[in-house]
Order: C-alpha cells, then structure tokens, then sequence
C-alpha cells in the first residue's frame, strides 16, 4: 500500500516583494516613514530603469497598477466604512502597506486586523509599534491562506482576532496572483464560506487581465516567469475577462460580486491612468 502526504506549499519567497510595494507607497506619499525599509528602496531604484521604459513604449508601468489598485480598494473600503456600516477590517498579506495606519486614522471606531506570514508579520508589527500605532484596535497577526489547520489557519485567525459575530472585510492586495488559480480558489471558497457566517461581511482584492494586444502577452508572459522565479511562486494570470472573473468568483461561494475597472475612476480618484485598457481590475465580493 502505498501513502501519498501533501507537502504544504511554502510561500515566505514571496514576501520581499512587499518590500519594493511598501517602498511605491512611501514615495507617491501614502505612507509613513516606518514603513520604508533600506531594501524596499533598493528595489525602487533598480527597477526605475526598467518601470521607465515600460512605461514610455507601453503606456504603464507595474507601478501604475499598483497605484490604480491600491488607491481603488482604498476607496471601496471607505464604502464598505461609510455606507455599509463595516467596523472589523482584515487586511492579509498586509505587507508594509501603510493601508491601516490610515485607515485608523481617518476611522478611529475601526477594529483593524493586519495579517501576514509569521516573518513578514512580525516585521510589520515591530514597525507599527516602533510607530506607536498597535493597540487594542490595531493588530498584527500571523496568517497562512493555505494553512488547513492549527493558528495560522483563516478561520482560526478570524475567530481569533473578532470576538463577535459582526460583519468583517476582508482584503488581499498582491497576494492572489501568485498561486495557480485552483490553489487560490480553495483559499477564496474557504474565506467565502467563513463570510457568510457573518452576514453582511465583504472581500476585495484585484486581479490581472492579460492585454489582449499579441505585442504586450509575450513581454507580459515573460515579467510573470521571472517573478515566479524570483519568488519561487506560480505566478499566474487568471482570467481573460471581467465576466469570467466575476462567474469564477461566484462559483467560490460569493453572492454579490462585481469587477471594477480602474478606468471608471478616472478624474475621481487620483490614479494614473494607462495608455490602453488598464491589466487591473478590482474585485469587490460581498456574503
Ligand atoms: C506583493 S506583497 C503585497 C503586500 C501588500 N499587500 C502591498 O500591497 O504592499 C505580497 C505579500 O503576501 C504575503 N504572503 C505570501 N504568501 C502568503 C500566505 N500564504 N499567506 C498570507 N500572506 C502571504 C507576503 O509575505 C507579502 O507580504
């Protein structure tokens, strides 16, 4: 008889890339000085050369997606704040994103929960603290989505860290993109059927389409391999549009999910805009 034991996918390789983020943020200002590191400055400035002529021959950069992705979560949450009434916020592979602080700042009644691998979480934490910013409503803890048991486990986590039954919000920003689409989507049936325990709660997070224009797929293709070799992670483009992305999300176990487009926040919200349709869209799922 032979026993098959499933290795449990390791993915620490990617968290330095939450360095070169937090390093975007800090210098388009929407950060705190805490939250840069030496290294996140490093790879802003090795990348410069070629994020410059990206964005002189294509019309956009990885940190136009990264600036339209971030500023338009941004304001869906503050949606979900205002309009719907969200108090509980968990922000996962947080990162050094500086999302929190500002959140709390400007929601001071927001419970916020920011999570990360132990390592990266940490880091976070101690960074939060040296700023003087972790408190009873503002955590940091550790989180593996593929975790099927023990603490580090979504579910364990949000029991954990809500003692409640309130609705929560739930955001991944860099993260999903990373897995294959089947690994992930167990993560995204997982987190939906731990929503709907909580009426009321949401999720956000974005997604790339690969441009439909033959000359950008093949540079595209190749920036995804050397990033997965970078991070030893499946880098993967998911979905080749907004329905299938909507229909694949709802086959996961969300009720409500719609598929925003950066461009539809032009002249709203400060975000650079592409040359053509933006490789970006923004998921907001709601239980
Ligand atoms: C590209 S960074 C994004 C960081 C931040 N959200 C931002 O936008 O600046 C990806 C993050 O995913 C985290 N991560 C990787 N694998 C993870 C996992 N299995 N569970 C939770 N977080 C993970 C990494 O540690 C890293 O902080």
């Amino acid at each position: 008889m032979t026993t098959t034991t499933k290795k449990p996918i390791d993915s620490s390789g990617i968290s330095f890339t939450a360095l070169y983020t937090g390093a975007v943020w800090h210098r388009y200002g929407l950060s705190d000085d805490l939250l840069a590191t030496g290294q996140g400055k490093l790879l802003y400035q090795l990348m410069t050369p070629f994020e410059a002529v990206s964005k002189a021959v294509i019309g956009g950069n990885i940190r136009t997606f990264l600036l339209q992705r971030h500023l338009v979560i941004d304001h869906l949450i503050e949606k979900q704040i205002t309009e719907n009434g969200i108090t509980q916020v968990l922000e996962i592979a947080c990162g050094m994103s500086p999302r929190g602080i500002r959140l709390r700042e400007k929601f001071p009644m927001i419970h916020m929960v920011e999570a990360d691998l132990p390592g990266m979480a940490k880091r976070k934490a101690a960074s939060l603290m040296a700023a003087g910013r972790l408190g009873q409503h503002h955590q940091v803890t550790p989180i593996d989505i593929l975790a099927d048991q023990g603490e580090l486990q979504l579910e364990q986590v949000i029991d954990r860290v809500f003692d409640n039954q309130e609705p929560i919000l739930v955001i991944t920003e860099g993260l999903t993109a990373y897995f294959h689409l089947d690994t992930i989507s167990g993560f995204w049936s997982r987190l939906a059927a731990a929503l709907h325990q909580r009426p009321g709660s949401a999720y956000l997070s974005e997604t790339y389409m690969m441009p439909k224009q033959p000359l950008l797929r093949v540079p595209l293709k190749t920036l995804g391999g050397l990033l997965g070799t970078a991070t030893r992670a499946q880098v993967s483009f998911h979905f080749d549009g907004d329905e299938q992305a909507r229909e694949h999300l709802s086959g996961c176990g969300f009720a409500a999910v719609k598929v925003h487009n950066p461009e539809s926040f032009y002249g709203v919200l400060p975000i650079p805009e592409s040359r053509s349709d933006p490789m970006i869209r923004v998921i907001e799922a709601a239980c």
